[in-house]
């Protein structure tokens, strides 16, 4: 195909074209052995040199101090929605939970089963479009969850809540966009199918300290101990998948980490958000302090265009978007309108494309 495409998918999404072509040529001969890596046993040299290094990658970028471990899981980060109460809360103890999205949701009822789950703030009510940070922590709360980036509503928290113990989040949708301090969380989970690799392998990043603390009797491939004490090894890991990441995390490496990676995503979300602000036909729907770098909702301003119009005009601009090339475009159905994921590895030039398609489009309709 010769035109170029610029995928503006929430997830699975882009990666970086290095990446998937080296993965690519990795399926018939990996790292010269011959074998292609889909055929080959997790217990051979080559691999498990490829994930430990993996690791330390993932270590360096982040700056994932000694005592934190990282584990390389399958089941996505819903299996994480129940792997970390599981693991780290006890039956007659309590955790606060704040509810910013669907993915916050579904990680409170599922931690229900296993304590007692305050949800100490919510945005349900404005149908998730910002994050509620003033709120009281419950005393002797074992943890406090936090989704850092809402993928569905477009919100970010810009600076994390310090918990009275320690925090928990899920960084599925912002991981490796910029720079934390892991130092603040107690455990860190993300699915690794938006800025890390393609589906199938689910990262945990866990401070030593908070596990082994529960009374219950956790299932052996649930418990993070028996991953941690096998290097991911514990049964067959996503290799192929961990594979991406190893070479998503190179090309993260070479193009400047996480801080040249936070620099890009700040330039290319305000341009969008720029062009939204501007814009007298489009308008985003998260609250302006809480905007995401990663995914942006949209939708046509009230009044903009006659409401029975709208259906018809949201199908219109898919396909003037679509013949320039800008793909998955279409929003969340809990959010309408459009949304556009812009990960690590979308190109600024995409961004670019999509800001100048939403200008001729508001110019052929509005004149
Ligand atoms: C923030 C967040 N958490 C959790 C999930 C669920 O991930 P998975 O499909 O890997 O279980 C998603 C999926 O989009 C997400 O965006």
């Amino acid at each position: 195909m010769n035109k170029t495409i610029y995928n503006f998918s929430a997830g699975p999404s882009v990666l970086p074209k290095q990446a998937t072509k080296e993965a690519a040529e990795a399926i018939f001969d990996f790292a010269g052995t011959g074998i292609g890596i889909l055929e080959m046993s997790h217990r051979t040299k080559p691999i498990e040199g490829m994930v430990a290094e993996t690791d330390s990658l993932l270590r360096e970028l982040m700056g994932i101090p000694e005592n934190y471990d990282i584990v390389f899981l399958g089941g996505g980060a819903s299996l994480q929605f129940c792997m970390v109460p599981m693991n780290l809360l006890d039956e007659s103890a309590s955790a606060d939970y704040t509810d910013t999205g669907v993915w916050a949701s579904k990680a409170l009822k599922e931690a229900k089963q296993f304590g007692q789950i305050n949800v100490v703030s919510s945005s349900k009510s404005d149908v998730y479009n910002n994050i509620p940070k003033n709120f009281t922590q419950t005393p002797g709360a074992t943890y406090l969850h936090v989704t850092s980036n809402n993928t569905i509503y477009g919100t970010q928290w810009k600076s994390f809540p310090k918990a009275n113990t320690f925090l928990v989040a899920d960084m599925s949708s912002d991981i490796l966009s910029r720079k934390i301090n892991v130092s603040d969380f107690g455990l860190i989970y993300a699915g690794a199918q938006k800025n890390m690799s393609c589906a199938g392998v689910t990262v945990a990043i866990i401070r030593k300290d908070v596990l082994g603390k529960v009374k219950r009797t956790i299932p052996t491939m649930l418990n993070y101990q028996t991953h941690i004490g096998e290097q991911s090894m514990f049964n067959t890991p996503p290799v192929f998948a961990i594979y991406v990441m190893n070479r998503t995390l190179h090309w993260l490496k070479q193009n400047g980490g996480v801080d040249a990676m936070e620099a890009l995503n700040n330039k290319k979300s305000n341009l969008i958000y720029s062009a939204l602000d501007a814009s007298k036909l489009f308008t985003g729907t998260a609250a302006k302090e809480d905007r995401s770098t990663m995914n942006i909702p949209f939708v046509f301003q009230k009044g903009a265009v006659a409401e029975d119009k709208v259906e018809a005009l949201q199908k219109e601009f898919l396909s003037f978007t679509l013949e320039r090339g800008l793909e998955q475009l279409k929003g969340h159905r809990s959010v309408g309108g459009f949304r556009a994921s812009i990960y690590n590895a979308m190109p600024i030039e995409g961004v670019e494309a999509l800001v100048k398609a939403m200008a001729d489009f508001e110019k052929k309709i509005l004149g």
